[in-house]
């Protein structure tokens, strides 16, 4: 079995001034290609950080992490640059999408990074908007769209570079009941349709439910997997 994202023995320190506080202690995760993981824990489980770690934004104090073969626990960050880049899309609780580019433009902004040429950047761009739903809202300003459907530009920006894995802290964390069920689904549809690794954090069971696995955390532990 090859894994596309191992964690292993992960274990996360934070330090602020004198005061340490263990967020980790000693997580392993591992994620097959094209399955859809869910994170599921209470506030301050250490999801975030879980997130953080398997997308190389932090390092653990102890412990690997794995990217498609590849162990980056103790790249630099100039070599983690494109890595991140090629394997990994991101997908926040607040989309983050810049408010002066326009739905498709926000969506080619990492393949401009990742110097694809314009046109082709385009057609992609159009290709994943259309995939979430998007079609005929290519030209819109963000501001001019539901959360939902900014949300939606932020899986589609995600998927940019074709990653083989998206990680998305707390998707619909800022959504309606409606607009959670049409992110999950979407994720579903994607990973069938790209093969894409879904890693989601939630507290939400209309994303969990529809998971190929559910991993509970709960004060730096799993708890439970099913
Ligand atoms: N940068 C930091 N410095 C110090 N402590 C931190 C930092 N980030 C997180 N923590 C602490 O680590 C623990 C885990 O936090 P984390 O953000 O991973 O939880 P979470 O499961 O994502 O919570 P939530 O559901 O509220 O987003 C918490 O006790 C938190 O206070
Ligand atoms: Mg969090």
């Amino acid at each position: 079995m090859t894994y596309v994202l191992e964690g292993i023995d992960l274990v996360k320190v934070y330090k602020t001034g004198e005061v340490e506080t263990v967020a980790l202690r000693g997580v392993t995760i591992r994620v097959s290609p094209g399955e859809f993981v869910a994170i599921v824990g209470p506030s301050g489980s250490g999801k975030t950080t879980l997130l953080n770690l398997l997308g190389t934004l932090d390092k653990p104090t102890s412990g690997i992490v794995i990217i498609d073969g590849i162990n980056v626990t103790l790249l630099p960050e100039r070599k983690l640059i494109p890595i991140r880049r090629k394997k990994i899309g991101f997908v926040f609780q607040f989309h983050h999408l810049i408010p002066v580019l326009t739905a498709v433009e926000n969506v080619e902004l990492p393949m401009l990074i990742a110097g694809v040429p314009r046109k082709e950047r385009r057609a992609r761009a159009l290709k994943l908007l259309e995939a979430v739903g998007l079609k005929g809202k290519e030209n819109r300003y963000p501001h001019q769209l539901s959360g939902g459907e900014q949300q939606r530009v932020a899986v589609a920006r995600a998927l940019a570079n074709n990653p083989k894995i998206v990680l998305a802290d707390e998707p619909t964390g800022n959504l309606d009941s409606v607009n959670s069920e049409r992110i999950a689904e979407l994720f579903k549809r994607l990973k069938e349709e790209f093969g894409t690794a879904f890693v989601v954090s939630t507290h939400d069971p209309i994303v969990y439910e529809r998971a190929d696995r559910r991993v509970y955390i709960r004060d730096g532990k799993i708890i439970k997997e099913d």
